[in-house]
């Protein structure tokens, strides 16, 4: 059984043991699970290339440990809980026996098709159980799956596609996300048209049912393929370091980059943090309201409970639909006991009204939890009068794609919580603050870039197709250490709070945006000459875009040009990325090597005008004045 922490002593015990000892901490956990064939080493790793091998020569397959492992003692239960969008409609249930025949079958059917160990298959879907079964599917046969959050445009979807040099693209015919109907399949095709070449087949889940555009070379239905398989399909030996699955992250430059897991250590790492950060007990109902699509949904919708033999539930919907008590209704109707969601979701419902709170049983929830940026005190506090009773722990987990799993949480029950801290590290996890020199923050009381400075199982191990920029990104400001581009700050006792982004990328409801991405998309409509895309304080989403943008004459202050800037961005990356704030200006102010100065576009942006910092070595201080008029009046 993965190791399960039950008190503060046994925490520090563990966690010292952790660090003096990390391979024999590590053996331990990776013991639990089923092995072909057993590691000759628990880890080689050399973080300045970086190369990163965990449970080295091991073989597995991860289905495995999700599924069969489970059959004999808990066959019946159920393993995915599928609450639809429409509250009228039923909810579904399949028992982890139900659910390794579904995965086998849909195996079968890949191989069918020509999906074989090693392909790539791009997912684009909405919340249905067949998006985790598709996933296990690609899992247990060795293809690698690059799931798409399907809010994408098709241009970005397109990228990705080709990025990964996918062979099969899996999507659904519409989504239905609240009142709204989504023509996914429509979206495919368009990413088709504009590249996607080395798709041989997309492969099309029916969910609503609606009239769709076909091609019989390339489309198949998901059913009439999956249909009459065989519900038995042994699965593929992979070696710990073969690829389990590529998720595409923004970073400060360039496009998206795929982030690489591989199958052992991610195996060990999910199950383990789940475990321990959840606090997970046999018979709970978990759920984690996350979109597949995120690192979120793999590690902790999917991998991480099912490998402990969980309840996971899977949502549909969206948290206002059919109103803003929707959460809480299906938190009351299926008796939850952990939940898991952003902070952004619960501000947004906090502005709602405290009424929509009220009437659900809420009784059975044990843990609340927090990801993806920032909670901020208000939030917390709110969370925990009003859904919580002050009664659940609230765990405020720190993390990111490129680490895997959970990484910096309070333990519900067993460290304490403090409004805004992640606190502190899981077992196994040494991070350490560093000042801009390189040197190690040691004391307490003070803020610092957040780096790991030990290898986990579940960490990046390249970004698919370009090693280089996996070094340079996370591996080369601080040598032998993984920098994470998040400041913090460490409390007088130890807790950790995690700042922010120290890098160019936004978050924006939980969402991960590089500027640079969302300036290039700005860029491409005709009337834009240059721009600029800076985050800054939002209400509801934690962060907003604020877009300086330096238009052709004639289209100032025009409305229809700024929707047309948003159409733009939300046709090549998705309406997520589109700018909250458009601001057209004269200029941008540059330093005299032509570089923008976003330092003081942050400060506009946020309305911060006291102190703009040394503005003396711009190319044109000027345009520093017309902008804040421009803003501010
Ligand atoms: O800035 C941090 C923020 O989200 C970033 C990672 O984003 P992504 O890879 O999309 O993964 C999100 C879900 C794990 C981090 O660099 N972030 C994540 N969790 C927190 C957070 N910021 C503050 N508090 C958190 N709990």
């Amino acid at each position: 059984m993965t190791l399960q922490i039950q008190s503060l002593e046994q925490y520090q015990k563990i966690y010292k043991e952790s660090v003096e000892h990390p391979e024999k901490f590590w053996a331990a956990q990776a013991e639990t699970f089923t092995w072909r064939k057993p590691w000759s080493k628990v880890m080689e790793t050399n973080l300045s290339e970086p190369s990163i091998k965990w449970f080295v020569d091991g073989k597995l397959n991860i289905t495995e440990n999700c599924l069969d492992r489970h059959i004999p003692t808990k066959g019946e239960q159920t393993a995915i809980l599928w609450e639809p969008n429409d509250p009228n409609e039923k909810e579904i249930r399949l028992s982890y026996r139900e659910l390794l025949a579904e995965v086998c079958k849909v195996s079968n059917a890949l191989k069918q098709k020509g999906i074989k160990k090693g392909d790539r298959v791009v997912f684009y879907m909405p919340m249905v159980p067949e998006l985790a079964i598709g996933v296990l599917a690609c899992a247990r046969i060795g293809a690698v799956h690059s799931v798409v959050f399907a809010g994408f445009s098709a241009q970005a979807l397109a990228d990705r596609v080709d990025d990964a040099q996918a062979k099969m693209i899996i999507c659904s015919d519409y989504n239905q996300r609240g009142a709204k109907v989504i023509p996914v399949k429509q979206i495919v095709d368009d990413a088709m048209d504009i590249s996607c070449n080395s798709v041989e087949s997309v492969l099309v889940h029916r969910n609503t049912g609606g009239e769709v555009n076909w091609s019989d070379e390339i489309d198949q239905w998901w059913h009439e393929l999956v249909e009459g398989q065989e519900e038995i399909c042994t699965p593929e030996p992979m070696d710990s370091e073969d690829l389990l699955f590529i998720l595409y992250t923004s970073g400060s430059t360039g496009k998206p980059k795929g982030v690489v897991h591989t199958c052992g250590g991610y195996m060990v790492y999910s199950c383990y943090s789940f475990k321990n950060v959840f606090q997970y007990q046999e018979g709970d109902i978990y759920w984690c309201t996350a979109d597949i699509g995120w690192i979120t949904g793999h590690s902790y919708i999917v991998y991480g409970p099912l490998l402990a033999g969980a309840t996971t539930m899977i949502f549909e919907g969206v948290p206002t639909y059919p109103d803003a008590g929707r959460f809480w209704q299906i938190c009351a109707k299926h008796k939850v006991n952990q939940f898991y969601t952003a902070p952004t979701a619960i501000r947004a419902l906090m502005a709602c009204g405290d009424q929509h709170t009220q009437n659900h049983d809420l009784s059975d929830l044990k843990v609340l939890g927090s990801v993806g940026e920032p909670i901020n005190e208000e939030a917390w506090h709110w969370y925990n009068e009003k859904i919580g009773k002050n009664q659940c722990p609230i765990v405020d987990t720190w993390w990111q794609t490129e680490t895997g799993g959970i990484m910096i949480t309070p333990l519900p029950g067993i460290t304490d919580t403090k409004p805004c801290y992640a606190s502190y590290p899981l077992p196994g996890i040494q991070p350490c603050l560093m000042d801009a020199e390189g040197n190690e923050i040691l004391e307490n009381d003070k803020e610092g870039l957040l780096c790991i400075k030990y290898p986990w199982p579940s960490m990046i191990r390249t970004t698919y197709g370009d090693h280089d920029r996996c070094k340079q990104v996370y591996f080369s400001a601080f040598p032998g250490k993984y920098f994470t581009g998040d400041g913090a700050r460490r409390d007088s006792e130890g807790r950790l709070r995690i700042i922010g982004r120290v890098d160019d990328v936004i978050n924006v409801s939980g969402h991960r945006i590089g500027t640079a991405e969302v300036e290039n998309a700005i860029n491409e409509h005709p009337s834009v000459i240059e721009s600029a895309v800076v985050g800054y304080p939002h209400d509801i989403k934690g962060q907003g875009i604020f877009a300086y943008i330096i238009a052709e004459q004639g289209t100032w202050n025009d409305d229809s040009f700024q929707k047309g800037v948003k159409q733009t961005v939300s046709k090549v990356i998705g309406p997520i990325a589109k700018p909250d704030m458009i601001l057209i200006v004269p200029g941008l102010p540059k330093t005299r090597s032509g570089k923008i100065m976003r330092r003081i576009l942050r400060k506009i942006a946020a309305n911060e005008l006291d102190n703009m910092g040394d503005t003396s070595t711009l190319l044109n201080p000027n345009v520093v004045d017309e902008i804040i008029k421009l803003a501010y009046g």
